[in-house]
């Protein structure tokens, strides 16, 4: 066996764990990534494009955003459809601030790159990852790799290895109390290399069901419609997706689709999910690992990040004040923000989807939508919650928590 130390393990080389290791080692704290996947296979999957303008601020922070500015794209308002009607919450006007698409593969792709650079320790095809001594004071971390056990001693664990990970599931049960709610559809993804027909993305609640309009660049779109949870991928050829993409997504956009083959399609079950504490001994956890949004506000990669912001803040002031404060402070603090990110998402997938069979709800979502088209104090709510509640300050946050 060899065996090794570093100042942090990280499990997961997801948005979460390479954004941390980037801002630790900016800060002079050093960390090994473990990752179960192929470098390849996690610069393969496709998911996030929505970022609010905090996100943006952190990737400034950690130094990783240069290609960011130069090609996302900035968005100042969102479509909402529903019954043959788009109506635009403006969000700029509104609130003052916009969202930024830029694909989180195109982040992970930055960050990636930033660690190559820096020749920080990232293990790829990391078999079996498991924590050892982590309620003590010596924390351990074993994996395998090419047939040779390894041995990492640590003096903390972040465990961002999202929510199928070992880091959770180490935890045991009477540990944590876990708050869930699954949602009887899913999300059936396509991306595709054509010019989007709109300018900014529109949600749509059709009698059909939710449709996405969404976009990566000027030459690509995602897009996204509800679906059985029972349905596979192979069910859905191109022409039967835009067909009912069409259909959904209101009659103005559905002129200007273009039936462009797939280059990539997926389905994501639907799921809201919180645990708590986000601390246990010497373990943290951060992103996915912690929390499920579902996808219809666009805050799941936003809240890895604020996770990992006030993370790396709780590090970096544990090791240059010998405190720690700020180590029991970061779960109180993330969850205050990912309880009103949750709140926000389980609002809007409440709105905007199809339930069969629940006449009550469908007025109530007709009643909300022609609410929120009404009222500038409706549409301003929506708007501050989709570009992001504001950052908790570590001051802040200790004053709130004493309190
Ligand atoms: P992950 O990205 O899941 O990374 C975890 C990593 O840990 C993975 O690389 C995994 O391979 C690795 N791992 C797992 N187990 C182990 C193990 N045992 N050992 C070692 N490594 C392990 N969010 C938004 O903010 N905006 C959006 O617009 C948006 N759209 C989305 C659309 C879709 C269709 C989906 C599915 C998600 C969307 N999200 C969105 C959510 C967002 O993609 C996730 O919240 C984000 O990926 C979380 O990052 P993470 O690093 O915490 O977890
Ligand atoms: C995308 C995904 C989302 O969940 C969302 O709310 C907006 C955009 C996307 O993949 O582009």
């Amino acid at each position: 066996m060899s065996r090794t130390r570093t100042q942090i393990v990280i499990v997961g080389a997801g948005p979460a764990g390479l954004l941390l290791g980037q801002l630790l080692h900016r800060e002079g704290i050093d960390a090994v990534i473990l990752e179960r996947r192929s470098h390849e296979y996690v610069l393969g999957r496709i998911r996030a494009g929505v970022l609010e303008q905090g996100t943006v601020d952190v990737l400034d922070l950690a130094g990783v955003s240069a290609r960011l500015h130069k090609e996302a794209l900035v968005h100042e308002g969102v479509g909402i459809g529903f019954q043959g009607r788009r109506h635009r919450i403006a969000l700029k006007q509104l609130v003052g601030k916009s969202v930024t698409v830029y694909g989180q593969t195109e982040i992970t792709r930055d960050l990636m790159e930033a660690r190559a650079a820096n020749g920080a320790a990232s293990v790829y095809e990391a078999e079996d990852v498991t924590l050892h001594d982590w309620q003590g004071t010596s924390p351990r971390v074993t994996y395998r790799k090419g047939g040779v056990t390894h041995e990492i001693a640590c003096d903390f664990v972040a465990g961002c290895d999202g929510y199928h990970g070992v880091c959770r599931a180490s935890v045991p049960a009477d540990k944590c109390k876990v708050f869930e709610r699954e949602y009887p559809f899913g999300w059936l993804g396509v991306l595709a290399d054509v010019p989007p027909p709109w300018k900014e993305l529109v949600y749509a609640n059709s009698a059909r069901g939710f449709a996405l309009a969404s976009l990566r660049s000027p030459t690509r779109v995602r897009c996204y419609v509800q679906c059985p949870l029972d349905d596979r991928v192979e069910d859905w050829s191109d022409t039967r997706f835009w067909d009912e993409f069409r259909r959904r997504i209101g009659e103005d956009v559905a002129a200007g689709v273009v039936s462009a083959p797939s280059i990539e399609k997926s389905i994501a079950p639907l799921r809201s999910f919180v645990v708590e504490p986000l601390r246990f001994g010497r373990l943290f956890l951060a992103g996915d690992a912690a929390h499920i949004v579902p996808p219809t506000g666009a805050k799941g990669l936003n809240l890895a990040v604020s996770d990992v912001f006030y993370l790396y803040e709780a590090l970096r002031d544990h090791y240059r004040e010998r405190r720690e404060a700020p180590l029991d402070e970061y779960s109180p603090r993330c969850l205050r923000r990912i309880w009103k990110a949750e709140r926000f998402s389980w609002w809007m997938t409440r709105q905007l989807h199809l339930f069969p069979g629940d006449a009550f709800a469908r007025r109530m979502q007709e009643t909300e939508l022609e609410y929120l088209f009404e009222s500038p104090a409706a549409q301003a709510s929506m708007a501050e919650n989709y570009v992001g509640l504001p950052f908790e300050s570590a001051a802040a946050g200790a004053q709130a928590h004493v309190a």
